[in-house]
């Protein structure tokens, strides 16, 4: 029986992970913000026989409660044998440059709340000695692009975060698992015009998941190809890469 705990469990890619999770027997429980959305799904993984999933409503961004929200999974689930964190959102970037407070909220959604969540988490998980935190970051972490630099920033933090940890966290026995996906077809995505073959389906995405947590892969692309579109992205020369609008 697996224990798992899925933070940002309305995410299209994060439910697609726990309905592969429970082709097996499994225990879950789901923290998101939307508590109807959140209820649907809940309700779908009973629909497929999991013996317990426990549902918890919370804004990520309200950082002080998440230690209450922690304290109630590990009492439910008693081991967590996997942590997803997968909820984020794709700020309008011109609206960052324009209002600070917009910056910071997205900074918080998509870096802050992660690094308090896993600086809560790390603690638990190196008492337990085993499991895994698997952590969706993204390939815009991997070089500040003129488009959209604030999501890039704050998933370029989670990506440095998660390789410290990982080295921390690997002395006890605790997996560390860093994702990045390129395009998923997603609601987050949706109403934008992205290119259709470089375009993954939530499910594509959580299979190379599920595989990177079972043979304690440290960091994946997801699709495997945006390792190669990002090497030669991260290898542009600045005074061209200046030029570009990407
Ligand atoms: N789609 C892509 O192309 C892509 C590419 C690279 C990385 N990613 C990353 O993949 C992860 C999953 O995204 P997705 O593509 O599956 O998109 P999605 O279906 O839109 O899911 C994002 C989820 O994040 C949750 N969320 C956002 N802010 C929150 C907050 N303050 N508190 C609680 N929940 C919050 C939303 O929850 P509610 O529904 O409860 O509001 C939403 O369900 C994200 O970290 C994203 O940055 C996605």
């Amino acid at each position: 029986m697996k224990n798992i705990l899925i933070i940002g469990a309305n995410s299209a890619i994060a439910t697609a992970c726990a309905r592969q999770w429970a082709t097996e027997p499994a225990r879950f429980f789901l923290v998101a913000r939307n508590t109807e959305k959140l209820e649907q799904v809940a309700a779908d993984l009973r629909a497929r026989g999991t013996s317990l999933v426990q549902t918890h409503a919370l804004d990520l961004n309200d950082l002080p409660s998440h230690e209450s929200m922690l304290a109630e999974a590990f009492s439910t689930l008693g081991r967590v044998d996997v942590c997803l964190i997968a909820h984020g959102t794709l700020p309008d970037q011109a609206a960052c440059q324009q209002d600070v407070d917009v910056a910071l909220r997205e900074f918080s959604s998509n870096g802050l709340s992660v690094i308090a969540l896993l600086t809560r988490l790390a603690n638990r998980m190196e008492e337990q000695r085993t499991g895994t935190l698997a952590v969706i970051s993204s390939v815009a972490g991997d070089r500040g692009r003129p488009s959209n630099y604030l999501y890039g920033t704050a998933k370029a933090a989670v990506s440095t975060f998660c390789e410290g940890l990982r080295a921390r966290l690997f002395k006890v026995g605790v997996h560390v698992l860093t994702i990045k996906p390129g395009f998923v077809d997603t609601p987050m995505t949706q109403g934008l015009t992205l290119p259709k073959l470089l375009l993954a389906t939530p499910d594509q995405v959580a299979r190379d998941i599920n595989r990177a947590i079972e043979k304690h892969r440290d960091s994946i692309y997801t699709p495997w190809f945006w390792s190669l579109i990002m090497l030669l992205i991260r290898n542009i020369p600045t005074g061209l890469f200046k030029k570009t609008n990407i």
